[in-house]
């Protein structure tokens, strides 16, 4: 698989080691104190795991790991840089479908380091069917890293195309914006980096209906695989959010 250089974020956190795990070395990487937080975010597409992803980022330090993130970064890259089961991911992805999980594992695997990384993290995106929980769960057991919790966030289906369909991404750092909910200050520009904004392929009405159907197939059961590892937390994802960010923080102190 091809090394994933173009457009990785310069935030506080920069994710260099997952963006590039052969050559990148996070500036931010810590010593952890052994209170580090390992945390999965499921949901359905657009309820805005993303978003979370980056505040926890902000209030538990922990890094924001996204799949998709890596895979729109490598669909940056030079055709002829890809590997053939990058390109392929690729037009999965462009539909709106799930890239195979061979694929998915490749990727993630190659990049243990951030799973092991003593910061801990908000892992967006992953894992995302059954096999991947499963893989994920092997990994972390034979490296005798615990999970501390997996976050699932609830919202009418209504709402979530709505944030879907006016979403719009930085290409240079990634941050999210909402045309209405939550538009930039200068229309088209990122209000961090100056980054131009654009609307993700997959969130055209046609691709949304078929990440919709993959979700509901796919990746809903992790609801019940993880409630019965007595790991999961769930949070109504209404209100702004910064409030379901705080009623994130107050699940997870008060989880079982
Ligand atoms: P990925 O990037 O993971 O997309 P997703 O899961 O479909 O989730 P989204 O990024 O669409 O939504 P989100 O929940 O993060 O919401 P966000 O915070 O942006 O994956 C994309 C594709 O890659 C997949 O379809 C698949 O092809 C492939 N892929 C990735 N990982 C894979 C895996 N593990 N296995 C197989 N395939 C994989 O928010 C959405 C909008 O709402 C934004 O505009 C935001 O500003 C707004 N918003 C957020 N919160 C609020 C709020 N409280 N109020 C109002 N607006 C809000």
């Amino acid at each position: 698989m091809g090394s994933l250089t173009a457009n990785f974020p310069q935030s506080k956190q920069d994710r260099c080691g997952w963006f590039q795990p052969t050559r990148g070395v996070c500036t931010d990487a810590r010593n952890g104190n052994g209170s580090a937080w390992r945390l999965v975010l499921l949901g359905a597409p657009g309820v805005g795991k993303g978003t979370q992803a980056d505040l926890l980022n902000k209030k538990l330090d922990a890094c924001h790991l996204s799949t998709g993130d890596l895979f729109r970064a490598a669909s940056k890259e030079k055709e002829c840089d890809q590997s053939p089961a990058m390109r392929a991911a690729m037009e999965h992805m462009r539909r709106g479908e799930l890239v195979p999980d061979s694929t998915v594992w490749e990727m993630v695997r190659e990049r243990a380091g951030c799973i092991r990384c003593s910061a801990g993290f908000v892992l967006d995106g992953f894992p995302r069917t059954l096999g991947q929980a499963e893989s994920l769960k092997r990994l972390m057991e034979s490296e005798r890293i615990p999970l501390s919790a997996v976050v699932n966030y609830e919202l009418p289906l209504g709402e979530i195309v709505a944030r879907l369909s006016g979403r719009r991404t930085c290409e240079k750092c990634k941050a999210v914006y909402h045309i209405t909910g939550n538009p930039s200050k200068v229309d088209g520009v990122c209000d961090r980096c100056q980054g131009k904004l654009f609307q993700r392929e997959d969130d055209l009405p046609e691709s949304i209906t078929v990440r919709m159907a993959a979700y509901e197939r796919s990746t809903a059961p992790l609801i019940e695989f993880y409630k019965a590892l007595g790991l999961l937390v769930s949070v109504a994802a209404v209100g702004s959010p910064d409030d379901i960010c705080g009623r994130t923080i107050e699940a997870l102190k008060h989880r079982p």
